[in-house]
This record gives structure tokens, C-alpha cells and sequence, in this order.
């Protein structure tokens, strides 16, 4: 057991009603090692704490810079890694000495596995296209699910997880406010609805969501949406409120390092300091938190990068034409406009046991924010007109069906999922075939393609859209070479390039 000092929330607390922190307090109480590793140290060796956020005693480059820090460390013992107790997905176990299948497993699986993980070190492990932050191959593979197993499984089959591709971050504070504002909307609407039975389209920025609701306004149906009518941006099924909710869920699971608005603080988790029975207290504050969910949030925005010649230039506008014309803009909405350029963390949206300012950790996390056209990496998002800006993500935000039934041996590789993903309280019936348009923004350099990464061209990712896509994609089959080739030379100007 490491003798860690541990502040205690209400210290935090009285640290956000009194005001600025003198600047000694500035740094949370250091890392350690436990006793027998006295000769090593912690990959991160202080954490950030909250107070010293919102008293504007750090700064936006101090905070970013911690946050890149949680991102790229190579988490050891002495941070906290591992999580014997708990596993991926937040719950107590007992230290499993067989897998779901039966097999005995070693103590070094259990503190390390691909399939229920701990399964790397680092989040740049595995997101670190073009950098830091950004998308993976098809070897940095999460199976999705396989971390919820308790005992734990050795298999990677599709009954264990969903095998999913790594996504890049580029772009995602913009993504993130998007959806806040929309669900503000649609929240607005349903609350406007007459306690009559029917269906009604709730339209925000333009994409329209059907509900069915009963004279009681419960919701029966909710198209692309679930059924609390919050727009969950992250994770390809569209599951996950915000970049803090994800950082804390990814945290315990990839790394064991939990966050203790997760754990420590959560009534939920019986206020329990070491849930993971690793022997380390206060492994990620609230602080460190906020500090990587702004960080992600200020990574560059993607960019369109055009080629000097001219007739090339000129095949990039007129793929452009076709995109638009065989109708892939109905879900790959060009641009959406936010009515605001700030990024506010936490989000009001975010569920119990993630910061939202609400329950028990009200008060722990009042707001900060930055302006994302003026601040983070470069390119910055887009200046709109009176104080808006524009997102140039290529999404609606909206949950799409794209199977059907393409005939006789044909691979449906865009189906293949077999567990679903989300609670049922909010979803009604969770399904395995939605998936959220996904974003090209960044589809230029991003590859490999689709939702299990096992695509490697943009135009086999084209031909695999079925079901509500199947209008657009037969268009596409029915184009000629040049018109294709126009449309793939466009997507491909889309790229994450940060710097630029
Ligand atoms: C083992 C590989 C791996 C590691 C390690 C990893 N991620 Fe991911 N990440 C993924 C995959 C795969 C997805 C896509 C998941 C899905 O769609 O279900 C993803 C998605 C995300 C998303 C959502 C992006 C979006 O647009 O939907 C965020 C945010 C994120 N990761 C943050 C993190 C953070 C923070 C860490 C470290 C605490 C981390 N990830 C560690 C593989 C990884
Ligand atoms: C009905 C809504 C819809 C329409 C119409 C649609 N898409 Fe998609 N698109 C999606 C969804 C959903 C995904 C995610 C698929 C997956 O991984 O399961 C996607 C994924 C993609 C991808 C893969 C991107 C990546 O990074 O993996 C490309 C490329 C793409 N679409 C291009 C197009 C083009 C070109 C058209 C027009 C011919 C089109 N889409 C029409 C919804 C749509």
C-alpha cells in the first residue's frame, strides 16, 4: 500500500467557494512510488487540481500541456496503472483465476490483456495518426465490450466485443459543442409537444429526428437518437456524451487509472478511494480530467488541403458536385453552424459519476472555458458570422442503418456487429446495426476505413453502404470512372493536419 496523501473533496469544495488558491497550492500533493519501488517514479508525477483551473491561478497553456502530458504518458505502477479489483467497465470483481471460457488465467493476464484489457499503456498507444491524439490502425483494434467481462475473456470472438477501429480527435471540441447546442434544441421541442400521442419531427441545424411519443409524452420510438433525446457524439455507435465522459470510461479501462469523480467521489461506488484495489488514492482529480478533455477538445481542426494545379483543383470542386448530387450529403452534412465559438467543460449533459455539476459532484467542477476560434492548435475552427462559427465535419450527428440485404455472397462488413452497445433505459432497444454518419473531415488521412477498420480503400467504403444509404451508393456504382474519381480525389482533400 503506497502512503499517498489524499485531499479530501471537501477541501476542493471550500478551494472553489473562497476563491483563488495562494500559488504554493498550485500543485496538487505529487505522485510516489509505493515503498517497493522506492528506486523508480511515476510517469506523471503531479496531478492538476480543479480549484487552481477555475481560479485562473493556471493558465490555457498550462492546462493544455497537462492534459497532452495524461494523453502521451506510458501510465506505470507507480500512477496508479493496473485495476486488480475492477474491471473495464467500472464494476467490482473478485481477482479471476478462470475466463469466461473456463481457461485458467495468469495474474500477468489479468494485469494486462488485449481482449478484456488493461490492453496498453498510453491513449497515444493507439491514438497517434498523423500525432497524438489522432486515429490508429487496425492493430490498435478496441474490442468494445470485451472489458465489461467479469471473469474476464481470452477471446476476441464477435459474441466477447465488438473489434472497432480508433478514431482521431481532431476536431472533437467543435463536435462535442455541436451537440450540446442540438440537444438543447430538441430538449426545447419535446418540451413544447402536446401530451397527445403521435409522432413529430424535432429539426435542429437542419437534420430532422422523428419521435413517437404517448399521451404521457414518454417516448416510444426515437429515430437516429435515443430516447433521452441527448446527441451522443463519441463512439461510433454514438454512445457517449463527452470527451470527459469517454477520458474517464478509457482511463479505467485501457490503463486502470481511474478518475476519482468516477470512482472515489461517486455515490455510486460507495465513495470508495481505491475501487481497484491497487492501493493508489486520487490516481486522476478532477483537475487532470478537465485538463485532457480540453486538451483533445483544442486539438487542430481538419482542414482542406487543395492541390497547386489548377485542372486538379478543378476535378476536387466538380467530385464535390457529385458528392452532393448522388445525395451523400442527406447524412454527410457539409457544414453546421454553432451559435457559439466557446468550449465549456464540463457538459450539463454528462451522466452521474462525470462532472456535470449536478448530484455530487456539484459544485467540484464549475465551468471553464476557452474560445476554440482563438485558442489550441492550429487550424482553429472556423470564425462564423456574429460570433458563430462553422463545423466542416461532414456528419449529421444522426444514427443510420446501413444494412440490407445485398444478395447472394456478398461480405456485409458494415453488419457484422453482434453485441449492442447501451443502456436500455435510455435506448429503448439498443441495436447493433446504427452507427453514427461518420465524420470526413479528416477522411483524407485517417485510413483504414469503416467502423472495424478492416476497409482500405474510400471507394470500397462507398460500395459498402447499404440500407438507408443504398440510394446514394448505387448512384455512385452508377457514375463513370472520372465522376468517381472525382468524388475520391474530393474526400480526400479532407485531412487532419495539424500545424497547418
Ligand atoms: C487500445 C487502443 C485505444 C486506447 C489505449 C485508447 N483508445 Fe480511444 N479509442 C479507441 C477506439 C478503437 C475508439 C473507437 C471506439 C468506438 O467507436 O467504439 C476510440 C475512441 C475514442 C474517443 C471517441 C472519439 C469519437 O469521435 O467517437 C475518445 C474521446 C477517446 N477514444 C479518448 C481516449 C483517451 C482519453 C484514451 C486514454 C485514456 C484513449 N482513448 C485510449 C482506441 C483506443
Ligand atoms: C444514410 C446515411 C448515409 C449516406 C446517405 C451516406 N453515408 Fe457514408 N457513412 C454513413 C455511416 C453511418 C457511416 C459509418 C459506417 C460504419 O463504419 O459502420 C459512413 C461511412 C462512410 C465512409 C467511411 C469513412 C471512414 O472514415 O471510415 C465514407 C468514405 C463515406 N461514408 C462516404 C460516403 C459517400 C461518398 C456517400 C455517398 C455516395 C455516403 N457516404 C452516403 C452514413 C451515410
Amino acid at each position: 500500500m503506497t502512503s499517498r496523501f489524499y485531499r479530501s473533496p471537501l477541501a476542493v469544495t471550500a478551494a472553489v467557494l473562497f476563491g483563488a488558491l495562494p500559488s504554493s497550492s498550485i500543485a496538487a500533493a505529487p505522485k510516489e512510488c509505493p515503498p517497493w519501488l522506492a528506486a523508480d517514479e511515476p510517469v506523471v508525477s503531479q496531478s492538476m487540481e480543479q480549484a487552481d483551473i477555475n481560479s485562473g491561478a493556471l493558465g490555457f497553456q498550462e492546462i493544455f500541456d497537462h492534459g497532452e502530458r495524461l494523453f502521451v504518458a506510458r501510465f506505470n505502477t507507480c500512477d496508479g496503472a493496473g485495476r486488480p479489483e475492477s474491471t473495464g467497465g467500472g464494476d467490482k470483481r473478485a481477482v479471476p483465476m478462470f475466463s469466461e471460457e473456463g481457461e485458467p488465467v495468469t495474474a500477468a493476464q489479468v494485469a494486462k490483456l488485449r481482449t478484456s484489457a488493461p490492453d496498453s499503456d498510453a491513449c497515444a498507444g493507439c491514438h497517434n495518426q498523423p500525432e497524438a491524439g489522432g486515429a490508429g490502425d487496425f492493430v490498435a483494434n478496441v474490442f468494445v465490450l470485451a472489458q465489461t467481462f467479469d471473469p474476464v475473456t481470452l477471446s476476441v470472438s464477435p459474441l466477447r466485443g465488438n473489434s472497432r477501429n480508433t478514431l482521431g480527435m481532431h476536431g472533437a471540441g467543435p463536435i462535442e459543442m455541436l451537440a450540446r447546442e442540438m440537444t438543447a434544441d430538441l430538449r426545447a421541442q419535446f418540451a413544447a409537444l402536446p401530451a397527445q400521442a403521435g409522432t413529430y419531427t424535432l429539426t435542429t441545424k437542419g437534420v430532422d429526428f422523428d419521435v413517437e411519443i404517448d399521451s404521457a409524452k414518454n417516448v416510444l420510438e426515437a429515430e437516429g437518437i435515443d430516447h433521452d433525446l441527448i446527441i451522443k457524439p463519441f463512439h461510433q455507435a454514438g454512445k457517449v456524451v463527452s470527451l470527459r465522459e469517454f477520458s474517464n470510461n478509457a482511463m479505467n479501462h485501457h490503463h486502470g487509472m481511474q478518475a476519482e469523480e468516477r470512482f472515489d467521489l461517486n455515490p455510486a461506488k460507495g465513495f470508495d478511494p481505491d475501487h481497484d484495489g491497487d492501493g493508489h488514492l486520487r490516481e486522476l482529480t478532477i483537475g487532470d480530467q478537465t485538463a485532457i478533455s480540453v486538451w483533445q477538445a483544442a486539438l487542430a481542426t481538419p482542414t482542406q488541403v487543395l492541390p497547386w494545379r489548377k485542372e486538379d483543383r478543378e476535378q476536387i470542386r466538380y467530385g464535390e458536385e457529385v458528392f452532393s448530387d448522388i445525395g451523400c450529403t442527406s447524412c454527410h452534412v457539409p457544414s453546421m453552424v454553432l451559435d457559439s465559438r466557446d468550449f465549456v467543460e464540463p457538459n450539463p449533459y454528462n451522466p452521474p459519476g462525470t462532472c456535470n455539476n449536478q448530484g455530487a459532484l456539484a459544485g467540484l467542477c464549475p465551468d471553464y472555458s476557452f474560445d476554440m476560434t482563438r485558442l489550441g492548435d492550429k487550424p482553429r475552427l472556423e470564425k462564423g458570422p456574429n460570433d458563430t462559427a462553422i463545423v466542416r465535419a461532414y456528419t449529421d450527428l444522426k444514427r443510420h442503418n446501413l444494412c440490407d440485404d445485398p444478395g447472394p455472397g456478398a461480405i456485409r462488413w458494415f453488419c457484422n456487429e453482434q453485441l449492442a452497445q447501451g443502456r436500455p433505459d435510455q435506448d429503448g432497444k439498443p441495436g447493433t446495426e446504427f452507427f453514427l454518419t461518420r465524420k470526413l473531415w479528416d477522411v483524407g488521412n485517417t485510413a483504414p476505413y469503416g467502423h472495424r477498420g478492416d476497409v482500405g480503400t474510400i471507394t470500397e467504403a462507398i460500395l459498402l453502404h447499404g440500407g438507408e444509404g443504398r440510394a446514394s451508393r448505387d448512384a455512385f456504382e452508377a457514375r463513370s470512372t472520372a465522376d468517381q474519381r472525382a468524388l475520391v480525389a474530393f474526400l480526400k482533400t479532407l485531412r487532419a493536419e495539424p500545424g497547418r
